[in-house]
């Protein structure tokens, strides 16, 4: 028997459609992308009803002939790829020829649009997949695109469809990116009659953020500007340890394309471990320029997504560009240009030159002088003790501070600088307390007794979709640390309990931070996560100045814990600056 019939077209048109056009902002960002492809200097966005009703995109760029005008309404029709070598090296933000076609059959649609000159201007109108008239008109050069009644005869996709006032966010988060990344456009967003971004061109990035967000966010900014092979990194990010308490000013541009993505994401807040005050994280506007054949923009429906050909060198590339723009902070960049990094944001760097704060500048020889190495378990100083079920390092009685192991003091606010027998140890005082909190929580958690706080007034949070797939997956581990989150409706939740070493804030930033990380590994991996995620938020940070006594808790502790060497996150905890190294630095010692 057969089962299998093709769908009729006006059915699979829509099912397509709907990949392509989930909501409003869908719309706007296709006809906003599509004006930027049309080198537009102008765009200009109105919408009613949080664009549910209408939303009409207009720009000044080269228009469309007649022919184009109707031809752009089929699908897989395209000005910007002619061939498959073409999909190698995107340089367009459309190129697909998807777009029109798909917000056409979901919508009441009308175009006009001139390519200015003595070329006729034209107007089309349609109506879900029937073209109801075509005209023409006079017009000056640009196109003009209006899209009324979206999911009109979608009646599935409409049901789904949020407030007004909530698609409008989503809207005005996207033109804000777009403002971002074009500072010379001009660009309005209009509400009715109620104007909600309206940006005059600027001269740069610098000048976009303070029209976008004002002077307070521009000074708690330092700028980026690092290039290596892999890439090039431009922008601005928190100057630590300044930060903001949520995630929502963190925006990446791969070559000027918006983007979500994990790598730069976690790259990021990667940066910042260990730099900012307790709950903050970095601010972030960050335009990644790669070559385009090292980056597949095709890889998500809306094209928000973006996979790096070799993503671990783009990483490394975000976490040593902001290490350079911090320590280009506080007389530091002298050197770095003396190192041979050239100033200014359009040169490339010096990509090969030596990282400021190690510059060979005072020390001669200085080529002698090390940067220390990572401290391994084995070099456990002898006087310290040895921790419960560790392997045997020494004596054991003597759990203080030994002959062998001195607090010097700190350094940089950041480092706790310790005389041992044949050297200095550097601790980096935000991954030892990491550490012996870890531990902590590990141990509290194997003897399942967490004292448990409860919520009196409940804490109530909203997740996304996959942070409620996520949650689910995660309840009985979140469970056993003490958490319990309740369903309240929707994607609404309250927090009832949790692990009372935290405030309640603490305690909602830690569920949803779990929630947001990448979910992988097993259940057991995914705890130590949490605990580790735990152990880091409540950690001193870096930049804190702390007393003697705290160092030398610090220090002894962190050598009483498992693993003295690495931080739950796997950095190292320790550098070790053997004496013979500095001798020789000092002429002692051949
Ligand atoms: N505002 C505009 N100004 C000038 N030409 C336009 C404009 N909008 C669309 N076009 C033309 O119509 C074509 C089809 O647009 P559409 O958005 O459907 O596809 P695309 O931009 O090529 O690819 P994608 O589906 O990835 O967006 C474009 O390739 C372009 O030539
Ligand atoms: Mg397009």
């Amino acid at each position: 028997m057969n089962r299998i019939a093709v769908l009729p077209l006006e059915i699979s048109q829509k099912i397509a459609a709907g990949e392509v056009i989930e909501r409003p902002v869908s719309v706007v960002k296709e006809l906003v992308e599509n004006s930027l492809d049309a080198g537009a200097s102008e765009i200009r966005v109105d919408l009613l009803a949080g664009g549910k009703k209408l939303i009409r995109v207009q720009d000044d760029g080269q228009g469309m002939s007649r022919a184009d005008a109707e031809l752009s309404f089929v699908r897989h029709s395209t000005s910007k790829i002619a061939g498959e070598d073409d999909l190698l090296g995107i340089a367009t933000l459309g190129f697909r020829g998807e777009a029109l076609p798909s917000i056409s059959a979901v919508s009441r649609l009308t175009l006009r649009t001139s390519e200015g000159g003595d070329a006729a201007a034209v107007e089309l109108e349609r109506e879900g997949d029937a073209v109801r008239a075509v005209r023409e008109i006079a017009l000056p050069r640009g196109t003009a695109i209006e899209v009324r009644d979206l999911f009109f005869n979608l009646p599935a996709r409409l049901k789904f469809l949020r407030s007004d006032s909530s698609e409008l966010t989503l809207i005005a988060k996207y033109v804000t990116n777009v403002a971002l990344a074009y500072p010379g456009l001009r660009l309005w967003l209009a509400h009715g009659p109620r104007s909600v971004l309206d940006c005059p061109p600027v001269a740069g990035l610098r000048e976009r953020i303070f029209q976008l967000y004002g002077k307070e966010i521009l000074d708690r900014q330092m700028e980026i500007d690092y290039g290596e092979t892999a890439g090039r990194l431009f922008g601005f990010a928190s100057r630590p340890p300044h930060g903001r308490a949520d995630r929502s000013h963190q925006f990446f541009f791969v070559n000027n394309r918006p983007v979500r993505d994990k790598i730069l994401a976690s790259a990021l807040n990667q940066a910042y471990r260990g730099l900012l005050e307790k709950e903050m994280s970095p601010e972030a506007f960050l335009f990644l320029t790669v070559p385009y054949g090292e980056v597949d923009v095709n890889v998500h429906p809306a094209k928000s997504e973006v996979r790096f050909r070799d993503s671990s060198s783009v990483f490394r590339l975000v976490l040593r560009s902001v290490e350079r723009a911090r320590r280009g902070i506080g007389g530091l960049k002298e050197i770095a240009a003396g190192a041979g990094a050239p100033e200014g944001r359009g040169a490339p760097d010096g990509a090969g030159a030596p990282p400021p704060a190690f510059a060979p500048v005072e020390f001669s020889p200085a080529s002698q002088i090390d940067l220390g190495v990572p401290f391994k378990i084995a070099e456990r100083p002898a006087s310290f003790g040895r921790p419960a079920g560790a392997p045997d390092f020494g004596p054991t009685e003597t759990a203080g501070e030994g002959p062998g192991l001195r607090v010097l003091g700190q350094f940089a606010d950041a480092y706790i600088v310790v005389e041992s027998g044949d050297g200095l140890l550097v601790v980096d005082q935000h991954n030892a307390h990491e550490r012996i909190l870890f531990d902590k929580y590990a141990e509290i958690r194997a003897r399942k007794t967490w004292p448990v706080a409860l919520s009196l007034v409940p804490l109530l949070f909203d997740l996304s979709p996959s942070q409620v797939v996520r949650l689910e997956a995660e309840q009985t581990g979140l469970e056993e640390s003490g958490f319990r989150v309740e369903p309240m409706g929707g994607r609404s939740y309250a927090l009832r309990e949790y692990p009372d070493i935290f405030k309640p804030q603490e305690a909602l930033s830690v569920v949803t931070s779990l929630l947001e990380e990448d979910a992988e590994g097993p259940g057991e991996r995914k705890m130590d996560r949490l605990l580790a995620t735990m152990a880091c938020k409540s950690a001193i940070k870096a930049g804190q100045s702390l007393p003697r006594e705290k160092m030398e808790f610090l220090v002894r502790e962190l050598f009483r814990t498992l693993n003295p060497s690495l931080c739950p996150h796997g950095r190292p905890i320790v550098v070790k600056i053997p004496r013979g190294q500095i001798e020789k630095g000092l002429g002692r010692r051949a």
